[in-house]
């Protein structure tokens, strides 16, 4: 619809109808409005699938890999291919919006949705998260910028204030954002979190510079629950406030846009936003509702593989990978992660996959009927213990695999009861009278031994096994985040001896109240084997085999939104194992399983070490394809990885006294790292594929740059020396030493890929955005290029950058 027809509409309708569109009909639908043909939109979390209006282990969604290792891949064909994936999925579930992607940065390795954010550098995380947006929305789903702005952190998200110069915002934070406007994005997300005062959803940089300067012509949506206050949040450029029906806006909206404290315009501006939203996914007027779609051929499988394979980094290799197939008769597969992996980091981006292949799936199906694999789990890791699921308990009215949720009265009456697959359930069916919801199931411990137990949620709640009572009381609610009270509640833990043979009833009872949420969680873990003898027979294990893979990695919670992390240890005795399987056996491959960094002190040791992040439904199919040499692995870095936490330049996540100041300014990431003048484990940008290459020849030249175009053209030249073909991701950096503002001591500007058969010379063209010569000038609010001369590097990471050279610019190109 053009826009006079739009608002045609907008006139059509008195306040109270145009306000009450401003608050959502429920959880994750906006309201519809019959009288001028507008329907419900339907929204869903994002980013690393699709999980549709429920919360429900039933209703399962393709799992794609989680947003940092999207960030690695340095590939936005891919990426815009994972995009249409999301559109596709969101098409199969009746959803018109797709909260994705997170533009939030990894300003330090201890974000806890340091997993769900692209990148620490702003331009590698704006095209890798315009890429997504232009697949999501090719399809005519809405993608979601998000979370407007300076969410970096967890810790008081809700009410922290972030504290960040105005160049630093444009530079660094914003940039993005404005990357994804530029891209057409539909929906812009505001964040919980204050920034420079005043909190988000209330904040002037919704109107400039997202709505003026960047022209911005969708509609900000919420974070849930972010919009807290009625007169300032909707006076400001604020739209839509989520989730419904209730919230601050509604009556006493309609109450402060008569008593004159908001304008009328300022309320028809944000439905004309909505209906031009409604309209470009097909749910205003005759449009097109959306049509069910599926992925062409059944291939998802198929990309979801290839986007692990391409997005592993491999961080070191000694000539051990490839893995020769024909020299293999023994492969020993070690750690708990090789058959219990993390596939996707906690909070609102969880979604139930379909199947999911481990990496000893994985390495098995690659090496059925061509050698033995051994399979060692090592000693426990000690995190929490995870929710009861199907392979480790029954139904105990039906005996099946998994558990029994009951609704109840307050007289213990049963209102409804099911048969579910999960021992964590976020949304029970409620009716009035419930009062009581109830998970049970049957363990049949095979050995005598003592289990633990535990229970989550808020509010009066007990644990009953075999009926004796292990947990009962009442827990208070201790915070406000929603993500906390609705996803990951807080769990209690008691331990119980059973013997071996006999099936335990375990009985989980949560009474419903306001205010604390629905989650009720029930979880058990086995009893552990003597950690001295699990690391024994892990040792022997690899001593006895060819080659050994460990897969070690972060536990259950330890990255999640709602916390930051407070160590970037690896849990348990994962360190000790990796040293010990490297000593015993040479060939060794580690494989580290986590969203964010970790410390890896024996990075020296053994032959290879592989990053998988958290991979996704097909993480151990990739990863076979990338051990046994199917799929180079294609990985770079998409943030800095420091041998220990205490060299990391920027870890500050707890605000003081509310504030939350970015003293570093410009300097987060690599540009910390080489300002400080510190030596990481490993660079920004850096991964190795299975040959090697020589940067031979640099030439940049000065050409004449229009807004978002070129400024510089580089070529490079370099050869592949391997004797494999490869894909190399050729990066340039720019550096201004002479400059007469402060400056990082070189920042990316850009990177493209290339791939060349062995012995063969290729040239990389990349063309360097005029953005990437401009800084943000405080004084005159407005972008200025310096004159003179620019530093041209050319490589492969912030830190290994070969090939230099120097370009001349003058003043009247801006
Ligand atoms: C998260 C958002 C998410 C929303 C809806 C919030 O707690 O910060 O990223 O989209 O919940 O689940």
């Amino acid at each position: 619809m053009t826009r006079d027809e739009l608002l045609r509409l907008v006139g059509a309708l008195d306040l109270a109808q145009k306000v009450g569109l401003l608050t959502g009909a429920t959880v994750w639908r906006t309201r519809a409005e019959p009288a001028v043909g507008l329907r419900e939109m339907v929204f869903s979390d994002g980013p690393a699938g699709v999980r549709g209006e429920e919360w429900d282990e039933r209703r399962t969604s393709l799992l794609l890999p989680s947003a940092s290792a999207l960030g690695s891949l340095w590939d936005e064909r891919l990426a815009g291919e994972l995009g249409e994936l999301l559109a596709f999925e969101a098409l199969r579930k009746g959803v018109h919006a797709v909260l994705a992607p997170t533009l939030n940065l990894h300003r330090t390795p201890l974000g806890g949705r340091h997993f769900e954010c692209l990148a620490e550098d702003p331009e590698l995380a704006a095209r890798t998260g315009t890429a997504l947006i232009r697949g999501i929305q090719a399809h005519g789903v809405a993608a979601t910028a998000k979370h407007y702005v300076a969410n970096d952190s967890e810790t008081e998200r809700l009410t922290m204030d972030v504290r960040v110069d105005e160049r630093t915002l444009r530079e660094v934070y914003l940039a993005p954002f404005e990357a994804a406007v530029r891209a057409g994005v539909w929906l812009v997300m505001s964040a919980y979190n204050r920034v420079n005062g005043t909190t988000m959803t209330a904040n002037e940089l919704l109107a400039e510079p997202l709505k003026g300067e960047w022209g911005f012509d969708g509609a900000v949506v919420s974070d849930w629950g972010a919009v807290r206050l009625t007169a300032q949040s909707a006076a400001a450029a604020q739209d839509l406030a989520m989730p419904g029906p209730d919230g601050p806006w509604g009556a006493a909206l309609v109450a402060a846009v008569r008593g004159g404290s908001v304008p009328e315009e300022a309320i028809d501006d944000k439905v004309l936003r909505l209906l031009t939203l409604a309209d470009r996914v097909g749910a205003l007027g005759s449009g097109r509702s959306i049509p069910p779609r599926a992925w062409p051929g059944g291939t998802a499988r198929r990309l979801l593989r290839r986007a692990v394979a391409a997005s592993t980094v491999l961080l070191r290799n000694d000539d051990l990978l490839p893995l020769d197939l024909s020299a293999l008769s023994r492969v020993a597969v070690i750690g708990r992660h090789a058959s219990v992996p993390r596939l996707q980091g906690g909070g609102s981006a969880g979604v139930f996959p379909p199947e999911t292949i481990s990496p000893l799936d994985g390495i098995r199906a690659h090496l059925q009927g061509r050698a033995e694999v051994l399979h060692a789990p090592g000693p426990d890791l000690g995190g929490q213990p995870l929710p009861l699921d199907p392979a480790r308990c029954q139904n105990p009215l039906t005996g099946e695999p998994g558990v029994l949720l009951r609704v109840l009265t307050a007289t213990g009456h049963e209102l409804y009861s099911e048969h579910r697959f999960s021992g964590r359930q976020l949304e029970p069916p409620v009716a009035l009278e419930a009062h009581t919801v109830e998970i049970s199931a049957l363990v049949r411990p095979a050995t005598d031994g003592k289990w633990t137990f535990g229970v989550g949620g808020y509010g009066r709640m007990s644990l009953v096994v075999d009926g004796q009572p292990l947990v009962e009381g009442e827990f208070a609610r201790d915070t406000d985040d929603p993500a906390v009270i609705h996803l990951d509640p807080p769990r209690r833990h008691a331990s119980v001896w059973l013997a071996g043979g006999h099936a335990a009833h375990v009985v989980a009872r949560r009474e419903l109240a306001p205010d604390t949420g629905r989650a009720v969680v029930v979880t058990a873990a086995a009893p552990e084997p003597d950690p001295e003898q699990a690391l024994a027979e892990a040792v022997e294990a690899a001593r006895h085999a060819d080659v050994a893979v460990v897969v070690v990695g972060t536990t259950e919670g330890g990255e999640a939104e709602g916390h930051d992390r407070t160590s970037l240890t690896l849990p348990g005795r994962q360190d000790e194992l990796v040293s010990a399987v490297a000593a015993a056996n040479p060939r060794t491959v580690v494989v580290v399983n986590s969203g964010g960094p970790v410390e890896l002190p024996w990075r020296e040791e053994g032959g290879a070490v592989l990053l998988s992040w958290f991979a996704g439904q097909e993480a151990g199919a990739g990863l076979a394809d990338v051990l046994f040499g199917k799929a180079e692995p294609g990985g770079r870095l998409p943030t800095t990885w420091g041998a220990a936490l205490a060299d990391a330049p920027v870890t500050q996540t707890r605000p003081r006294d509310g504030e939350l100041v970015y003293e570093e300014g410009l300097h987060i990431g690599y540009r910390a790292w080489l300002r400080a003048g510190l030596e990481p484990a490993y660079w920004f940008g850096h991964g190795l594929g299975y040959t090697t290459w020589s940067y031979e020849r640099l030439r940049a030249a000065s050409v004449s740059a229009h807004d978002g175009g070129g400024a510089l053209a580089v070529e490079v030249r370099l050869r592949n020396t391997g004797t494999r073909p490869g894909h190399e991701v050729v990066q340039v950096y720019l550096a201004r030493p002479d400059s007469a503002v402060d400056r990082p001591v070189r920042w990316l500007a850009g990177f493209t890929a290339v791939r060349a058969e062995p012995g063969e010379t290729v040239t990389a063209s990349v063309e360097v955005p005029a953005r990437m010569l401009r800084h943000w000038d405080t004084g005159e609010g407005a972008w200025r290029t310096e004159a003179g001369g620019w530093r041209v590097l050319a490589g492969r990471s912030a830190g290994d950058l070969p090939l230099t050279a120097t370009v001349r610019r003058s003043d009247s190109r801006p």
